[in-house]
């Protein structure tokens, strides 16, 4: 070897040395849902995006919304020696068995944007999360502040069955519901969490009632399917926005562009990056043994058509939803 190219050897070694010993060296393995919405696609791209900041490998496996996909890929992490495993749950239950196993190989498990059922508390470390029955709750609020006493008959459009954000977006509104008589949902299905869906459902809504003519409100447990029920109300000769108010969640890019052109009213964001803090978390875990909080509660923040759309559609867009 040249002196010049032991030298340059050295260099890349001290280099290398330099970096976050553990975070260079980590490997996660993370079992996302899919790619059922807007948010979703955007949060697989944050995550690449913060663990490539971290230096963090981090493996990816897509589920195609499948629990059993889910269970395989986890499998799969434990098998190959990963040091922590990311789950973004579809469903609240059925965890119990795959997560036993992570911990027996003593593998770390950090959920994200989703809940398990309580049961399963001690099988994860933490979870990265919103508080999905307040965003509910936060959706009600809006609703029942814009239409103050006018009696309003609301359809939900619910996110995937067995979700612990369906279930929770349902309760946290139904609270709210609960304490104005003048509110009532009337109709309420799921719509998968998908546009195609949304708009499915929305198009049978509209028929049972009256061809749109009695619906005030739609309330979608996220913005995908509210996209979907705007294309479904304006093909019934509807004026969303006008004639029937909406409110959704996750504030992604197209319903910022439809609260522009007045076709949507309200939304409550889900931050798509849930991965950045569970890595920090995973790492201060491993390099320093801090054990984190049982919940990291991200946060839910209502827009509405007076934020300037159109400025939060140009920020949001480059993000990769
Ligand atoms: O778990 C978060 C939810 O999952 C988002 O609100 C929805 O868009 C996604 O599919």
């Amino acid at each position: 070897m040249t002196l010049k190219a032991l030298f340059a050897a050295t260099a890349t070694a001290a280099l290398l040395l330099s970096l976050p010993a553990s975070a260079a060296q980590l490997t996660i393995g993370f079992s996302q849902i899919g790619s059922e919405s807007g948010w979703r696609a955007a949060e697989t791209s944050v995550s690449k995006q913060e663990a490539a900041k971290r230096q963090v490998n981090l493996k990816i496996a897509d589920a195609q919304q499948k629990q059993e996909n889910q269970i395989k890929a986890i499998r799969s992490f434990i098998a190959q020696g990963v040091d922590a495993i990311f789950l973004a749950p579809v469903v609240a239950s059925g965890w119990e068995g795959v997560l036993k196993e992570a911990k027996e190989a003593k593998i770390p498990v950090v959920l994200l944007d989703r809940d398990i059922d309580p049961s399963g508390k001690e099988l994860y470390l933490t979870a990265v999360t919103s508080d999905s029955v307040h965003e509910g709750a936060v959706a009600g609020e809006w609703l029942a502040k814009t239409v103050g006493d006018k009696s309003c008959n609301v359809v939900e459009l619910q996110g995937t069955v067995g979700a612990s954000v369906a279930t929770n977006r349902k309760k946290g509104f139904d609270s709210v519901v609960a304490k104005h008589a003048n509110l009532k949902v009337v109709r309420s299905q799921t719509g998968d969490f998908t546009r195609a869906k949304g708009k499915e459902v929305m198009e049978s809504f509209i028929k049972a009632e009256n061809g749109g003519k009695s619906i005030c409100a739609v309330y979608a447990h996220n913005d995908d399917m509210m996209v979907g029920a705007i294309q479904a109300m304006k093909e019934a000769g509807l004026k969303p926005g006008k004639d029937v108010l909406t409110v959704s969640i996750d504030a992604v890019p197209d319903i910022f562009k439809a609260m522009a052109a007045g076709e949507a009213n309200a939304t409550v964001e889900l931050t798509p990056n849930m991965a950045g803090p569970a890595l920090d978390t995973i790492i201060a875990y491993k390099e320093k043994g801090t054990a984190p909080p049982k919940w990291i509660q991200t946060e839910s923040k209502l827009y509405t058509a007076a934020d300037d759309p159109m400025k939060i559609y140009e920020s949001k867009k480059g993000l990769g939803y």
